[in-house]
C-alpha cells in the first residue's frame, strides 16, 4: 500500500473555507466585517432599514440607484404579473409529501420552473432580467402554495393590489395581513436583501459563471442557503429559546452549552467580528412585537443570551437571532424562517447573477492532491 505523498514544497496555500479569497468585484453591497456595517449600492443599511421598501431595494439591486415613483411603481406592475405558477408547477407542489421541508420544496420548484420557462435558456440580458424578475415574484408564491397544500387547505392565489411582503403573509394565511404585519415583514425583507459574498450568492455565481441558466444558479443557492451554518440558523434559535423555556434557565444552558462547546445559534459571523447592523433593527422589532403580544419572554431570554455570549465569548448576535422572534412573534410557522430569508435573498442572488454575466469568467479554483501518486492496478480477480 503506498503512502500519501508529500505535497511539492511549491504547492500553493489552501485558504480553508476560502477564508480572506476575493473572488469579485461587486457593486451590489459591502459587508465591513471589522467595523459592523452592511452597504446595498452605497447607501448604509441603516439609512435604509425604515425609509425604503423592499421593492426600492430590488430596484436598487438591479439599478444602482434608487426607483423614482414611476419606476417603482412600473416595477411593482412586472413583479405582481410575473406571480402567476406553470399549472405543472402546482400541480407538482400540491403533490409533494406534507412532511417535506419547505426548503427542498422550494429548491424543487424553483428547479421545475426552470422546464416551464420557454426563455429558461436565452442568455441574451434582456431575457436574464426577464427571469431575475420572475423569480423574485415567484418563489414566494412556490413557498405559499406549498405551505397551503402541505396543509390541505385550498391554495389563496396572489392578489395584485399587494405588494411583496403583503402579498406573501395573504397567500401564507388566507386573510389580508395588518399594516404592522406588512411593514415588519417588508423591513425583513430589505435587511435579508443581499450580504456581499455569502456563500449561497457565491454558489450561485459559480453555476451561473459555466453559463448555465438563472433557474440553475438560483436552485444552486438556494441548496446551500439550506444549510443550517449560513441561513438555517433562525430555525435553530426559536427551538432554542423553546427548549430553554424560560429567563431563569438561560445561565445555566448557555454554560451548559460552553462547557460541551455547543454552538448557540444566531451567535457569531464569520465576517463581522462586531455587531451585525442588521441586528439591532431586528431587535428592535423583536422588542416591540413581544410586548404588544404580551409574550416577552422570548426577547427578554434571547437580550440574556446575547448579553452572555458577548461577555463570556465576545461573540454577537447575527441576523438571525432577532429574525427568528420576529417571525415568531408574527405566527410564521417556524420552518418557514429560512424560507422568508430565500425569498428576500433571490433579489440579492439574482442581481449578482446579472452582474456576473455582465463580465463573465468561469470560477474554477484549484486544490492541492494529497493523496499518493504512482500506483499500479491489481488486477480485479486479486484484490
Ligand atoms: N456559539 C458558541 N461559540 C461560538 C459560536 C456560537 N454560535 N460561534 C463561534 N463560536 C466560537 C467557536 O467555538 C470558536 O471558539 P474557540 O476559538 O474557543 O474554538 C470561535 O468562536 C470561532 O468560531 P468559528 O466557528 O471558527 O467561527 P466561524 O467564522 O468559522 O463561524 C459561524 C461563523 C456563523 C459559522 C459560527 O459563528 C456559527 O456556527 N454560529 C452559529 C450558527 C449561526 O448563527 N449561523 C448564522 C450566521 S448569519
Amino acid at each position: 500500500m503506498s503512502t500519501p505523498s508529500e505535497s511539492p514544497s511549491s504547492a500553493p496555500a489552501v485558504s480553508k473555507g476560502l477564508e480572506g479569497i476575493v473572488a469579485a468585484h461587486t457593486r451590489l453591497s459591502d459587508v465591513r466585517g471589522d467595523v459592523g456595517q452592511l452597504i446595498y449600492c452605497g447607501y448604509d443599511i441603516d439609512e435604509l432599514a425604515g425609509k425604503v421598501s423592499y421593492e426600492e431595494v430590488v430596484y436598487l439591486l438591479n439599478h444602482n440607484h434608487l426607483p423614482n415613483p414611476k419606476e417603482l411603481s412600473e416595477l411593482k406592475t412586472t413583479l405582481a404579473g410575473y406571480r402567476e405558477l406553470p399549472q405543472g408547477v402546482i400541480d407538482m407542489l400540491c403533490r409533494l409529501p406534507a412532511d417535506c421541508p419547505p426548503m427542498h420544496a422550494i429548491r424543487t420548484g424553483v428547479s421545475a420552473l426552470g422546464c416551464y420557462d420557454t426563455i429558461a435558456d436565452d442568455d441574451t440580458m434582456d431575457a436574464q432580467r426577464r427571469k431575475a424578475l420572475r423569480l423574485i415574484a415567484q418563489i414566494p408564491v412556490v413557498t405559499a402554495y406549498f405551505h397551503r397544500a402541505r396543509q390541505g387547505k385550498p391554495l389563496v392565489h396572489p392578489d395584485p393590489t399587494l405588494g411583496e411582503a403583503a402579498n406573501f403573509l395573504y397567500m401564507i394565511d388566507g386573510e389580508k395581513p395588518s399594516a404592522e404585519k406588512v411593514s415588519t415583514m417588508d423591513m425583513c425583507y430589505v435587511l435579508h436583501a443581499d450580504h456581499g459574498m455569502n456563500a449561497s450568492t457565491f454558489s450561485a455565481r459559480v453555476t451561473i459563471a459555466t453559463l448555465s441558466d438563472m433557474y440553475s444558479a438560483i436552485t444552486t443557492a438556494i441548496g446551500t442557503l439550506k444549510g443550517p451554518l449560513p441561513g438555517g440558523a433562525n430555525e435553530g434559535v426559536i427551538k432554542m429559546l423553546q427548549e430553554i423555556g424560560s429567563l431563569d434557565k438561560v445561565d445555566a444552558y448557555v454554560d451548559e452549552c460552553m462547557k460541551q462547546k455547543r454552538k448557540i445559534m444566531g451567535i457569531g459571523h464569520r465576517v463581522y467580528k462586531v455587531l451585525d447592523p442588521r441586528a439591532p433593527h431586528l431587535k428592535r422589532m423583536a422588542q416591540i412585537l413581544s410586548a404588544k403580544l404580551g409574550e416577552p419572554k422570548w426577547i427578554q431570554m434571547s437580550e440574556r443570551i446575547a448579553a452572555l455570549m458577548l461577555e463570556k465569548k465576545n461573540l454577537h448576535a447575527n441576523v438571525d437571532f432577532y429574525s427568528a422572534t420576529v417571525y415568531y412573534s408574527l405566527g410564521i410557522p417556524t420552518d418557514l424562517f429560512t424560507p422568508i430569508f430565500a425569498i428576500a435573498r433571490t433579489s440579492g442572488w439574482t442581481a449578482h447573477v446579472l452582474e456576473q454575466l455582465a463580465d463573465n469568467r468561469l470560477i474554477r479554483p484549484q486544490s492541492v492532491y494529497t493523496g499518493p501518486v504512482g500506483l499500479k492496478v491489481t488486477p480485479l480477480e486479486q484484490r
